[in-house]
């Protein structure tokens, strides 16, 4: 059975993320989403409540599951015997920067194809920054996140 590793910081994971995730289990035996441990990104979740809030959005999707990773992506698709990476492409925008860690990862192991799954145009512009940024200011963003991400993401806001 082919393992696909969608990896991510997912600080927090979207209602786009999911779309990606949906795509991929169609595509692959087993989707192992991968949060990343030591993102340079600062972020607003623990990896551990990251990996929990993922795992709670799994229902119908059973050849899915969730773990955390430390260190170079390649280095755990090796170990994990993944044959391919998905990374969601929303728009243009997106691309270069994803475009240069792929052939960066092609580089480091040319055994793990990168593999770009656009989500649906409603989420083309859905990103976690912009989503932790309306949270913070008190806006809804209930039609960007699952319910149990908007709602951690209000408890955090509110200092709990
Ligand atoms: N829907 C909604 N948003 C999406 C999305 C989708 N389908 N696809 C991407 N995004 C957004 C995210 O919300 C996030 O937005 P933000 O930057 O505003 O917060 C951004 O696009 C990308 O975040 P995410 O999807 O969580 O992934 P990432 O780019 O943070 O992940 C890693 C990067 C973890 C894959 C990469 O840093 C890595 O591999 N790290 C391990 C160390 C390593 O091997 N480094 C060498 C790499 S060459």
């Amino acid at each position: 059975m082919k393992l696909c590793l969608y990896p991510g910081t997912f600080d927090p994971f979207t209602n786009g993320h999911l779309d990606v995730l949906q795509r991929a289990a169609k595509l692959f035996g087993h989707v192992r989403v991968a949060v990343a441990i030591d993102s340079t990104k600062k972020a607003l979740f623990t990896p551990e409540r990251r990996v929990e809030m993922i795992r709670a959005n799994l229902r119908g999707l059973p050849n899915v599951d969730v773990v955390s990773f430390d260190g170079l992506l390649v280095e755990f698709a090796r170990q994990q015997k993944a044959v391919a990476i998905i990374r969601g492409l929303r728009a243009l925008s997106d691309f270069e920067f994803e475009f240069n860690m792929a052939l960066m990862n092609r580089h480091l192991d040319p055994n793990v194809e990168t593999i770009f799954v656009m989500p649906a145009e409603a989420y083309s512009y859905t990103s976690s920054s912009l989503v932790k940024q309306i949270a913070k200011l008190g806006g809804d963003v209930s039609k960007f996140v699952p319910k149990n991400v908007a709602q951690a993401l209000k408890r955090a806001h509110a200092g709990k």
